[in-house]
């Protein structure tokens, strides 16, 4: 009988253990990916991949090859008294604009909507549709899981 109790006591340690491991590996799991996003691309898409490429070339000498913008893009003008270039990694205001608008920015640069634009965003009109929106699809798959939850409530397009 006092065998029997003593082997449920371990049974019962055991489930205890394993079902503790498995919380911690979850909570793990879930704290990594927050991060993983701009180490780790084996899980991307190949339209990701493809974005990914084609903003090293195009945009990245502006933008930085982490998306975090020039330093200063917010309180300071460049030499010439232009903006700096913002980040587009979601810390800047890039998620606050519709799909299209980005997509227009990319392609046409500020001068679609102010043809008297000086600004340094002269768009990448030699880009076809489907290399924009593999940028786009690059550039929100670095966001943060909060503002892309938010990206896609406020943006259903
Ligand atoms: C020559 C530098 C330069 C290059 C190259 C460049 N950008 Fe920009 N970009 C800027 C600047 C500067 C701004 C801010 C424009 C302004 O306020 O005049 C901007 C603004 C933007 C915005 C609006 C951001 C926001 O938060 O409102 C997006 C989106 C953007 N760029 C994407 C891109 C992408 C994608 C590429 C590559 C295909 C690219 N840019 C290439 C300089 C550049």
């Amino acid at each position: 009988m006092k065998n029997i109790f003593t082997y449920s006591l371990i049974v019962i340690f055991l489930f205890i253990v394993i079902f503790l491991g498995l919380v911690f590996f979850n909570e793990k799991n879930r704290n990594d990916d927050n991060f993983s996003n701009l180490v780790s691309m084996e899980n991307a898409s190949e339209q990701i991949l493809l974005g990914s490429s084609l903003y090293l070339e195009n945009c990245a000498s502006c933008h930085g090859n982490k998306l975090q913008g020039q330093p200063k893009w917010n309180i300071e003008k460049d030499s010439d008294g232009h903006n700096y270039a913002p980040p587009l990694n979601g810390t800047g205001h890039t998620w606050h604009h519709n799909q299209e608008y980005l997509f227009n920015i990319i392609r046409y640069g500020f001068k679609k909507m102010d043809p008297n634009y000086k600004g340094k965003m002269m768009g990448n009109e030699d880009l076809t549709d489907d290399e924009i929106w593999s940028i786009l699809a690059y550039v929100k798959s670095i966001w943060p899981d909060s503002i892309k939850d938010k990206y896609e409530s406020t943006n259903k397009n």
